[in-house]
């Protein structure tokens, strides 16, 4: 990308999204530009995400979209991707905070975290800690949480380093809550300014499901989605005019506003974790200068 000009001087607005190589991301990516944004895509995956460039590009010919490396696991590799997305946007209106993922069994990130905090929670912190000052004003956060936080519960002690009693699931909707914490704490910090909402996008048939879950899971979910359906409500809370101004909600399935947990709207553990997060990746210094 050396020599391009930067994002967003062919296209006005400028719109970050996290995991377009599959599922949920890659439709969101799509419909971005397809919406007028200039999209950069962060990915772990450059090759896959390049060839998603190539299919956007040819489903909006005159469609803006770049791809930088970023692996949220590692807080080294956020922070490159952060400032390479620096170089590239000059500002920033929209970031989607969308990629996931869960792990069958018990790894640990390279800073020592179990993998699915790191991935789902860690990472998207430090990511927008380190782009929230380049956000336009009446700009917008969207993550892409999931209603699985509700059954969550969260033990800061118990996110680094080996645990003893692993749970798949668990670790997965612990993460999830994480995000709905994060989200409404950012919006209580930014105040409106830039506005920050959750979201559950329904149960999507992506590669996060195992593939045997895929396939029973119609059988006992009335409803699954496929990834255009998926991103409805992630392209709902990004675009929706009725929407600006809209800060610090958590919408459904359905594009309706919702109330998250108990736990996720609990002020201290937001709080808590916010303090943790803030000191684990390193974002302490440029929270409090903000
Ligand atoms: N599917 C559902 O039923 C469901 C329900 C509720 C919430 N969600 C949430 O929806 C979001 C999108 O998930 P999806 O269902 O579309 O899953 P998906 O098809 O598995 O896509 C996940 C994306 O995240 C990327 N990703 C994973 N680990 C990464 C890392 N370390 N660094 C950078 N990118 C990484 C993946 O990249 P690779 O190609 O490199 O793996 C992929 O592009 C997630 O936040 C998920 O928790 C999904």
């Amino acid at each position: 990308m050396t020599g391009a000009p930067p994002a967003g001087a062919r296209r006005g607005r400028i719109a970050v999204i996290t995991g377009t190589t599959h599922g949920i991301g890659r439709v969101t990516a799509r419909e971005l530009a397809r919406a007028g944004f200039a999209v950069i895509m962060l990915c772990r995956d450059l090759d896959a995400a390049d060839a998603v460039r190539r299919e956007i590009e040819r489903a909006v010919p005159d469609g803006d979209v770049r791809a930088l490396g970023c692996d949220l696991a590692a807080f080294a590799s956020v922070r490159a991707a952060a400032a390479a997305v620096r170089v590239e946007a000059p500002r920033i209106d929209l970031l989607v905070n969308n990629a996931g993922m869960t792990s069958a069994r018990q790894r640990l990130s390279v800073d020592g975290f179990e993998l699915t905090f790191a991935t789902n929670h860690l990472g998207p912190f430090l990511l927008t800690a380190l782009l929230a000052e380049r956000m336009a004003p009446g700009g917008r956060i969207v993550t892409v949480a999931s209603r699985a936080h509700e059954r969550a519960t969260l033990d800061l002690g118990r996110v680094r380093g080996t645990q003893p009693h692993y749970r798949a699931v668990a670790a997965y909707d612990r993460s999830k809550l994480a995000n709905v914490l994060h989200s409404f704490a950012l919006a209580r910090r930014l105040g409106g300014g830039v506005t920050v909402n959750c979201l559950h996008p329904g149960v999507v048939a992506t590669n996060l499901l195992p593939r045997w879950l895929r396939l029973v899971k119609p059988l006992f979910t009335p409803v699954t989605f496929d990834a255009e359906r998926g991103a409805k409500t992630t392209l709902h809370v990004a675009l929706a005019p009725e929407l600006a101004g809209c800060t610090g909600r958590y919408f459904d399935e359905n594009q309706r506003e919702r109330q998250a947990s108990r736990l996720a709207c609990d002020v201290p553990l937001q709080e808590s974790l916010w303090a943790a997060s803030a000191r684990w990746t390193g974002a302490e210094v440029l929270l409090n200068g903000r």
